[in-house]
């Protein structure tokens, strides 16, 4: 439940990356010793990953309220829970790493936010190019390979989780592999660093090349996970959404920069600081036009939030999906608020409305839960948001967090 308009203030900490730490804990699988893994976020995608872990025979444990202590080494590869598999989408990082260790992976298609049709034929095609054979039908996929042996895989879309998954599948694949026209997201740097602290070697991280070269073993150690880039951009657009004041901490504001650009353009004040940024919206906020795209891009899991705040800014805006064919569902709820939106395929046609007006709204998905939450900080009068199940899949404790801010927002347990 949200009251609208309040103006947020004050300072908020960022927690650990969501998209990184469900790449990071299904890495594990393949180190042959213990990870302390820190700054895990306390999410329930990372609550279902442990469980995942626990009912194949790892050991894993919260150390203190963010560390995590993993041991795969008791593990088999056999009573893959289903049901739980279906619960999230990165379940599938579990094919890469149980190929890798076992030779042999069975996963349950997955489920986790809709944007449309969520092809793998990528991840499938790096894993057969290193000598896996695939098999799929509409609820498993199995891969099995007698060796797994390095090799060029050049990707036709530029995919997170396929550079994720190949990533996985070649650290102790023999010999060399190279993922060309790879994405170059935050959390596939993090990954990359993780797998190496672990013992790997993986080189170009962060470029459209990465290089693995494949070791006989990962021996485990300590690795500590990057802040989470869209929680803190979400933060970022609630503060100028608002016309608040907020340092939004624990960040790194490199990549930051394609949210605090377009943010500046809307007209709200950005300082940046080595570890933090503040936003200031006390001015008139103005439309922009947007294209999301893969990293260093603006990003699609901004685009919600960030439609949000154009529902009122000044004119009109335009905002592009670049990267899921639908990704707009949660517009319908905006809608109910009182924007005028309207969408044309993967376009957004937004006229800034002078406000928007609390209503029983649903969280579509995850961002497009975010996005509620910030129309809802917004609006005049009540939102009441279902579904947020979906925001808590990836934010941690969001209402604690908002309200820190001062913002009247309150948890409802029916
Ligand atoms: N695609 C293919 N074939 C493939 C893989 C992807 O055609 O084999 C297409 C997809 O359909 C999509 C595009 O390529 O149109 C990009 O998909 P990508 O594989 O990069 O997405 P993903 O790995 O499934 C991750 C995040 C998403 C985020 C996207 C894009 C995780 C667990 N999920 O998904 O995060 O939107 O990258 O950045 O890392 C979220 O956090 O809310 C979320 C949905």
């Amino acid at each position: 439940m949200v009251k609208g308009g309040k103006k947020l203030y004050g300072e908020v900490s960022v927690s650990g990356a969501k998209n990184a730490v469900v790449a990071i804990i299904p890495a594990a699988i393949l180190v042959d010793g213990i990870c302390i893994v820190e700054n895990v976020p306390d999410i329930q995608d990372v609550r279902v990953l442990i469980a995942i872990l626990e009912n194949m025979g790892a050991s894993v444990a919260f150390t203190d309220e963010s560390t995590l202590k993993i041991d795969c080494r008791a593990i088999s590869k056999q009573n893959e829970p289903d049901a739980l598999m279906r619960k999230m989408r990165a379940s599938y990082y579990l094919l890469g790493a149980l190929l890798g260790r076992f030779r042999a992976a069975k996963v349950t298609m997955p489920g986790g936010c809709s944007f449309g049709v969520r092809p793998i034929d990528q991840h499938i095609k790096g894993f057969e190019a290193l000598g896996a054979s695939v098999w799929q039908d509409s609820d498993v996929i199995v891969a099995s390979a007698e060796e797994l042996k390095g090799t060029n895989v050049y990707l036709d879309i530029v995919s997170v989780g396929a550079t994720i998954n190949i990533m996985l599948a070649a650290v102790l694949a023999e010999g060399v592999t190279v993922i060309e026209n790879a994405a170059k997201e935050p959390h596939i740097v993090d990954l990359a660093n993780f797998l190496n602290a672990m013992g790997a070697n993986v080189k170009g991280a962060g470029t459209d090349v990465i290089k693995v070269t494949g070791v006989k073993k990962l021996s485990g150690g300590a690795y500590s996970i990057i802040p989470d880039q869209i929680e803190a951009g979400t933060f970022m657009v609630a503060a100028a959404a608002t016309g608040g004041n907020v340092l939004v901490k624990n960040i790194i504001p490199k990549h930051m920069e394609s949210i605090s650009a377009k943010l500046i353009e809307v007209g709200a004040k950005i300082t940046e600081h080595d570890d933090s940024i503040r936003v200031e919206g006390d001015g008139e906020l103005s439309g922009v036009n947007i294209k999301t795209q893969p990293y260093p891009g603006y990003p699609t899991d901004m685009q919600p939030q960030i439609v949000a705040l154009l529902s009122t800014a000044k004119g009109i805006s335009l905002v592009t999906e670049g990267v899921w064919d639908n990704r707009f569902q949660y517009v319908g709820e905006l809608l109910r608020m009182g924007a005028d939106i309207r969408v044309d395929g993967k376009s957004a046609f937004i006229n800034g409305v002078d406000h928007l007006t609390g209503a029983p709204v649903r969280a579509t998905d995850l961002r497009g839960g975010a996005g509620m939450v910030i129309a809802g900080l917004i609006a005049e009068g009540t939102t009441e948001i279902t579904d947020i199940q979906y925001i808590d899949r990836g934010y941690e404790k969001i209402e604690e967090k908002f309200k820190a801010l001062g913002a009247d927002i309150y948890r409802v347990n029916s």
